[in-house]
């Protein structure tokens, strides 16, 4: 009897089938009722009693073995054609791929970060403006040069409907409606009607700096940047502030860092002078602060404003500001996926 079972295990083990069909077929040759497996159930009826044990547990162990065997082959035939024939649906799914944060959200977050420690709150303003809020409330005169077609886009043929040049468009918009102090800073898309090339695009992103209170002095300005400095670009960082002209800043600067990829000893990143333009800054004109219903006896102010594509482009060494815009996965994949 046992030579009996182990045989049929045998020949079960080696069954191979070609069809849902033939399975059936084999369902019904071993584990039906009247099947081979069926018959040692009545066999068994005639099995010593010494051996019943033995018997019994090997016919038991043989029956599951079949129906495992029969139940494999049919699913088997049952997944053909079906959408997951062959495949394991156990397995792990595909990992998904995180995009990358634009670099120059990367940077822009970094600014706001650093300003944010120093107790600068974030504004924002429309980037489709008006004359005043981007030249006349800032002291532009009437036939200031930025006013023309050649360097501002219009949106209609109204000339009261423009897309802003510079975020300081914010500093307008904020000190309207808001009383001192103020200390907040304003990141943003500008505009500007330019050839694109390597060095320049007709969009591109500025963060503007304001800080209006009482007693607030040139030393509040350059203290503040010299820290901004230091943060962004590292503690042995140097600033060098040099005369310059805003219309809506007086006096007026623009700040220089010390190169950060030659350490100031000249290099073909900074034209071999040790030094990088990075922002234009200066005290707020009190003419601006009386457009804006601020007492300029009372209050004084500073503001800055500087592109974040330059700084981006210093920090990553890229060499074409058209790469922001174009989007090539290949360029964008290369910068940290969070900050
Ligand atoms: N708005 C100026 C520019 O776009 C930068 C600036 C901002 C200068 C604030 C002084 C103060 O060039």
């Amino acid at each position: 009897m046992l030579d009996k079972i182990k045989a049929l295990q045998e020949e079960i083990d080696a069954i191979v089938a070609s069809s849902k069909e033939e399975v059936e077929e084999l369902r019904i040759k071993y584990i039906s009722k009247k099947g081979l497996i069926g018959q040692l159930f009545n066999d068994f009826k005639t099995v010593p009693a010494e051996q019943k044990k033995e018997v019994g547990q090997a016919i038991n162990t043989l029956k599951t073995f079949a129906l495992e065997k029969i139940n494999t082959l049919k699913e088997g035939f049952e997944n053909n054609g079906s959408e997951s024939a062959g495949q394991d649906l156990t397995m792990p799914g595909e990992p998904m791929k995180l995009g990358t944060r634009h670099p120059l959200s990367l940077v822009k977050n970094e600014i706001i970060g650093i300003f944010a420690r120093l107790g600068f709150t974030v504004a924002e303003g429309p980037e489709i403006e008006d004359d005043w809020h981007v030249f006349s409330a800032l002291n532009f005169p009437p036939e200031h040069p930025a006013r023309d077609m050649q360097d501002t886009f219009f949106i209609e043929k109204d000339p009261d409907v423009l897309l802003r040049t510079h975020t300081s468009s914010v500093q307008i918009r904020v000190m309207e409606r808001t009383e001192p102090p103020i200390r907040a800073i304003f990141p943003g898309r500008v505009f500007r009607n330019e050839a694109i090339s390597a060095r320049s695009h007709c969009i591109f992103h500025q963060i503007e700096g304001l800080y209006v209170d009482e007693n607030v002095s040139f030393a509040d300005l350059k203290q503040t940047l010299l820290q901004f400095a230091k943060e962004l670009f590292g503690e042995d960082t140097k600033i060098r502030l040099r005369p310059s002209y805003f219309p809506f800043t007086e006096p007026s600067a623009e700040m220089d860092v010390s190169c950060s990829i030659c350490g100031g000893k000249g290099c073909n990143v900074c034209k071999y002078t040790g030094w990088l333009e990075i922002l234009g800054c200066g005290m707020v004109d009190p003419n601006v602060l009386e457009l804006c219903n601020i007492d300029s006896r009372k209050y004084t102010g500073f503001a800055f404003g500087m592109g974040i594509e330059r700084i981006t482009m210093l920090r990553y060494g890229i060499k074409d500001i058209r790469h922001f815009f174009e989007n090539d996965v290949r360029f964008l994949k290369q910068f940290e996926s969070a900050t």
